[in-house]
């Protein structure tokens, strides 16, 4: 449920960025700030910074910034309300329930919290069990003959369910839990015939319990002890109002620290994969359970590092009916790699058989990025296969297709082509009908106009990069000026924010926070407000603040690049602040024309090879030749000289 306006104003204003921070890394004064070293990525010397002033917080390694509660968001993985909640409790300050939900929502966020509660119930049932005489006997003789030892029986709330048909429903009862909650919860089932008798789901089974990231009992999976083949060998909870199986991750809550400090999650199949790990001394790890990976997961593990490792077990044909995975990771914008283990193997049987230290050798010395992955797979029957040669190609373009990063699809495009022997060009024009024909496809699909989907995608990936780079760049410039002086004078009546406004009127900002910040601005002065930098920092928007603060703290990064690289700003940017404004004002000006010259020459290139009308031919060169026109006027005043 909402916590109310009052609730989070109070703990936005008690929170303290030093108090907040000082919980999880010890912070050392230097200068007017503090310094640490990143709770968010590996380093040794302190490049974290907080300031008590602003009360902000900005790493200079990974970017992370923000004020406490994005802290608190960013280091527990959780979201808004989550972190007010947090802070509310540090702070000791009482959580008033937003007031303004419907019945219906607070129907449904108290049955939520019943549910919570009676699968604690029951989480704390099954672990007595495995302390008495049926449970020690099978449930906690299996877990050691596993290998499992107490710590991570508790770590992991491992558990047994008697053997009978009404074990835990007669106890739950007994402690006044409902039928309808337990029903809910999956607990207990209806007989067939006769719903009035109740029985346990899960009965003479070891019990895995499935937490969400914050370490609450959401489910459970039941692993049957003896060789029964009639029956299924693990029985899970099914779908409820708390579970939800494809957003959740085994072990998430287990693994998020070791996520985040390692940089990189492993991915296994299921809970003794996991378990096994912890033991062999690798916590930074998760099982999808037995089902296919969902984006929902994947932007879970997002949440902690861009990095994931699929662990496969040795066994060609389970490979490679798992590869869509692998897509899915990348499409998701995070890096993948993959270990496969020896044939017959699986993490959990290889981890016992070789022992902690040999078992992490092997992760560091086996892991491949997923081009040479997915290139070794294929590489034996594709060898003398024209055919089946040319498949493997289609299938490394295909997961090269969906790296959104252009910088780092360049860098694979380079490795497959050094590994499959083929210039980059032909890799390059092969992703190009890829992007061509998903394009015709919207279109049909969408009746939507080719030309609105971006280009860039259909240029070389290299000038792809640079220029809308550049462009983005030259926006922040444009924004980290409006931002650090909007409110000076240039002139005697003249504001900066004013004549900068002024002169990019027409302009859209590509990037969309940028034009967010632009538009959260334009709004303050139609409030007749005159934005300071720290008005920003108000903002609810998180996206936006992590933004503002990196234009504040950043205040000379890109003039200083001018300076040296391009010998244009001499002087100190705010001594002549018209003439800073001026010229930067001309070079988002330079960049856009110089994207819309790419775009019109993409054009006239289409023109040309599908033998189109002259007219239309010499209309696409006119344009083009008009807009060279203003780039030689740009950069005459930028006092640039260029040769044709
Ligand atoms: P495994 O068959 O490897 O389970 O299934 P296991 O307990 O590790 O078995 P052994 O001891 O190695 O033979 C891997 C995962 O697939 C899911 C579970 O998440 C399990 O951890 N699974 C498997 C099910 O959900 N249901 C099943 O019937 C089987
Ligand atoms: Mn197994």
């Amino acid at each position: 449920m909402g916590i109310s306006r009052t609730t989070t104003e109070k703990v936005k204003e008690r929170a303290d960025i030093e108090e907040v921070v000082n919980d999880y890394v010890p912070l050392k004064k230097k200068g007017q700030n503090l310094w640490a070293c990143c709770p968010f990525h590996n380093e040794k010397s302190p490049s974290f910074s907080v300031s008590p002033a602003k009360q902000i917080y900005k790493c200079f390694g990974c970017g992370k910034a923000g004020d406490p509660i994005q802290f608190v968001m960013d280091i527990e993985g959780v979201g808004f309300n989550e972190a007010i909640r947090h802070l509310a409790k540090k702070y000791a300050i009482e959580i008033e329930e937003d007031k303004e939900q419907t019945p219906e929502a607070i129907q449904a966020y108290n049955e939520r919290e019943s549910l919570y509660i009676v699968l604690n119930y029951a989480k704390d049932f099954f672990a007595k069990n495995l302390q008495k005489e049926e449970g020690k006997a099978i449930g906690l003789s299996y877990f050691k003959e596993r290998g499992f030892n107490q710590d991570v029986i508790e770590k992991f709330d491992l558990g047994y369910a008697l053997d009978g048909w009404n074990h835990f429903y007669d106890a739950a009862k007994g402690d006044g839990h409902t039928d309808e909650i337990l029903l809910k919860a999956g607990l207990i089932l209806q007989k067939e015939g006769d719903v009035q008798r109740l029985y346990d789901r899960f009965r003479g089974r070891v019990i895995f319990t499935i937490h969400n990231l914050g370490g609450k009992p959401i489910g459970f999976g039941a692993r049957i002890l003896t060789q029964d083949k009639k029956q299924p060998k693990y029985i899970n909870s099914p779908e409820t109002e708390v579970y939800h199986k494809s957003d959740v991750l085994y072990g998430i809550f287990q693994a998020k620290k070791s996520i985040r400090e390692k940089d990189n999650c492993y991915l296994v199949e299921g809970y003794t994969d996991v378990i096994s790990m912890h033991l062999a001394g690798i916590e930074n790890v998760v099982a999808s359970s037995g089902t296919s990976l969902t984006e929902s997961q994947i932007k879970l593990v997002k949440r902690f590092s861009d990095n994931i490792t699929v662990l496969y077990d040795g066994d060609a044909a389970g490979i490679k009916a798992s590869l869509r995975g692998i897509d899915m990771i990348l499409e998701g914008g995070l890096n993948v790699k993959a270990v496969v283990f020896p044939n017959g193997e699986d993490p959990d049987s290889y981890a016992r058989k070789v022992g902690a230290q040999e078992f992490q050798d092997y992760l560091e010395n086996n892991s491949q990025d997923f081009i040479s992955f997915k290139i070794g797979l294929h590489e034996e029957e594709a060898a003398n296969d024209p055919i089946k040669q040319a498949a493997l190609i289609k299938e490394v373009v295909q997961s090269l297709s969906k790296i959104p990063d252009p910088i780092i699809r360049t860098v694979y495009i380079k490795k497959s082509s050094s590994l499959l022997g083929l210039d980059e060009e032909i890799i390059q024009t092969e992703l190009n009908k890829i992007y061509l024909k998903g394009r015709k496809d919207d279109f049909f699909k969408e009746k939507r106009e080719i030309q609105e989907t971006p280009f860039e995608e259909l240029l070389p990936v290299k000038e792809e990069s640079s220029i809308v780079d550049i462009l983005q760049l030259q926006e922040r410039e444009m924004l980290r000026l409006l931002v650090n002086y909007g409110f000076e004078l240039v002139s005697d009546d003249l504001h900066v924010c004013h004549y900068l406004l002024q002169e990019t009127d027409e302009l859209e900002f590509e990037t969309p926070v940028y034009q967010k910040i632009l538009e959260i601005y334009k709004e303050a002065l139609a409030n007749n407000h005159l934005p300071q930098p720290e008005y920003f920092l108000k903002h609810d928007d998180s996206e936006v603040k992590k933004e503002v603060i990196n234009l504040i703290t950043r205040k000379y990064e890109l003039s200083t690049l001018w300076e040296s690289r391009f010998q244009i700003f001499t002087h100190n940017e705010a001594d002549d602040l018209a003439k800073t404004v001026y010229d930067s004002i001309l070079h988002l000006k330079k960049k856009v024309i110089k994207k819309m010259m790419e775009e019109a020459k993409v054009k006239i290139k289409e023109a040309e090879q599908e033998k189109m009308d002259e007219n239309i031919m010499n209309e696409r060169i006119s344009i083009y030749m008009e807009l060279k026109q203003y780039q030689v006027e740009i950069d005459k005043q930028l006092g640039i000289v260029i040769s044709f």
